[in-house]
C-alpha cells in the first residue's frame, strides 16, 4: 500500500477519515490550512490510533507549496480530497470565494496528482449536485439539475474537471455524493469542532440543548412529508468513513473499477425535521425548546439516498441510525475539552 494524502485532514469528515484509514493498516498525510478546523483533531487522531499524522498547513490554492508537499512523499498512490469551504449561505454572499477556493485548490491538486503519478482519486461530492430531485430515493442516475447555491455549483464544477483531467491519465477516480453528514467518534475525541459557525440542524439542536441558542426553529411544517416538516437522510459520520476506505480498497483491488464512478452515501432513509428532534429527545431524555418557523428559502422538501450502488461494488453497509447520530453529537457537544 502507498501513502494516503488527505486533503483537509483536520476536519469533521476527514479527521475521522483519517482514523478509518489507520486502522485499516495505511501511512496518512494531510494537507489542511485549518481555515475551517482546530490542531485539537489531531490529537484526537493520535489518541485514538496511537499514530501521530503530518499535518502541512498548506493552502491547496497555493501551487508551488503543495509541489512542495508532493515532492516530499514521492510514494503518495491515492489522494481523498475533503478540503473546501461548504457553507450554503456564505457561498451566495461570497461567490468568488468559494470559487476560488475549492475550484482552485482542486485544479491545483489535480495537476499535482498528475505530475506525481497518483493512481486514484477520491473526492467529497455531495447530494447538492442533484438540485431538486423528482423521483426518490435519489440514485447516481437522477439528473443533475441546476445547483441551488454556488457551493453547490463548485461541486458539479469540480467533478467535471476530475472526469475531464483525468480522462488521459492513469488516475482512477471516484465521487462520493454525502446526504447529511452528522454525529461523533465514539470514543468522543473526535466530533465537528468547526471555526465557522455551524448552521446544519443537528449542531443546532444540541447547542440549543446546550442553552447556546434559545431555540430550535423548524424550517416549516406545512409541506407535503409525512408530518409536513422537510426530510433527509442523515448519515452517521464514521459510516462515511468507512466509505472512504472501502472506495479506496476497491480502486486498489478491483480491476473491474471504472475510471470514474460516482457513488450516493446516505443511509437510503428519510428522516423529517420533527422526527430528528425526536430521537434526539428520546436519547437524551429532555424536551428540546423548538418551535415552527417559516420554510428557509432555496430548502429542498424532501431528499434521500439510493445507496445500493455503493453496497454492491464498494460493499459499504451503512449501520448507524438517527439516534446513534444523536447520542453521539450529544456527547460530543458535552465533551470537557
Ligand atoms: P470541514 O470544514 O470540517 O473540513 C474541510 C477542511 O478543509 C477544513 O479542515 C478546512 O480547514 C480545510 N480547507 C478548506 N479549504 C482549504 C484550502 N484551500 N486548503 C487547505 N485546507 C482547506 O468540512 P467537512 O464537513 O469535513 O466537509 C468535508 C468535505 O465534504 C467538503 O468538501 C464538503 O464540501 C463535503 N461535504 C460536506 C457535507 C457536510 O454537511 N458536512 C456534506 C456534503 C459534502
Ligand atoms: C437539514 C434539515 C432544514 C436547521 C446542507 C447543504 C448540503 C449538504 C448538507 C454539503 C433541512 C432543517 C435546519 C435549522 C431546520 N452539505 N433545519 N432548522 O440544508 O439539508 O444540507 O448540508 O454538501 O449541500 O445544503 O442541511 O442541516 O442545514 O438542514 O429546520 O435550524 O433541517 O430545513 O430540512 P441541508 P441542514
Amino acid at each position: 500500500m502507498g501513502k494516503i494524502l488527505v486533503t483537509g485532514g483536520v476536519g469533521y469528515i476527514g479527521s475521522h477519515t483519517v482514523v478509518d484509514l489507520i486502522e485499516n493498516g495505511y501511512e496518512v498525510i494531510s494537507v489542511d490550512n485549518l481555515v475551517n478546523s482546530k490542531e485539537s483533531a489531531l490529537e484526537g487522531i493520535e489518541r485514538i490510533t496511537g499514530i501521530s499524522i503530518e499535518n502541512y498547513e498548506v493552502d491547496l490554492c497555493d501551487l508551488n507549496d503543495l509541489r512542495q508537499v508532493f515532492s516530499e512523499h514521492p510514494d503518495i498512490s491515492g489522494v481523498i480530497h475533503f478540503a473546501a469551504l461548504k457553507a450554503v449561505g456564505e457561498s451566495v454572499e461570497e461567490p468568488v470565494l468559494y470559487f476560488r477556493n475549492n475550484v482552485n485548490g482542486l485544479i491545483n491538486l489535480v495537476d499535482c496528482c498528475i505530475e506525481s503519478n497518483v493512481k486514484h482519486f477520491i473526492f467529497s461530492s455531495s447530494c447538492t449536485v442533484y438540485g431538486v430531485v423528482e423521483n426518490l430515493p435519489c440514485t447516481e442516475d437522477s439528473p443533475i439539475k441546476p445547483a441551488e447555491s454556488p457551493y453547490g455549483r463548485t461541486k458539479q464544477i469540480s467533478e467535471m474537471i476530475i472526469e475531464d483531467s483525468f480522462r488521459n491519465t492513469d488516475v482512477k477516480a471516484i465521487l462520493l455524493r454525502y446526504f447529511n453528514p452528522a454525529g461523533a467518534h465514539k470514543s468522543n475525541l473526535l466530533g465537528e469542532n468547526p471555526k465557522k459557525v455551524a448552521l446544519n440542524l443537528v449542531p443546532v439542536i444540541t447547542e440549543t440543548a446546550l442553552g447556546l441558542r434559545e431555540k430550535t426553529v423548524v424550517f416549516g411544517d406545512q409541506f407535503d412529508t409525512r408530518d409536513g416538516s422537510c426530510v433527509r437522510d442523515y448519515i452517521h459520520v464514521m459510516d462515511l468513513a468507512d466509505a472512504h476506505t472501502k472506495a479506496l480498497q476497491f480502486l486498489e483491488n478491483s480491476p473491474e473499477a471504472k475510471k470514474l464512478d460516482s457513488y450516493n452515501l446516505g443511509i437510503g432513509k428519510g428522516v423529517t425535521v420533527l422526527e430528528a428532534i425526536k430521537a434526539f429527545e428520546k436519547v437524551t431524555g429532555q424536551p428540546l425548546n423548538y418551535e415552527i418557523g417559516p420554510p428557509r428559502p432555496g430548502d429542498v422538501v424532501a431528499i434521500y439516498a439510493d445507496h445500493t450502488k455503493a453496497t454492491k461494488d464498494l460493499g459499504w453497509n451503512p449501520t448507524r441510525g438517527i439516534e446513534e447520530i444523536m447520542e453521539s453529537a450529544w456527547k460530543w457537544a458535552n465533551r470537557k475539552n
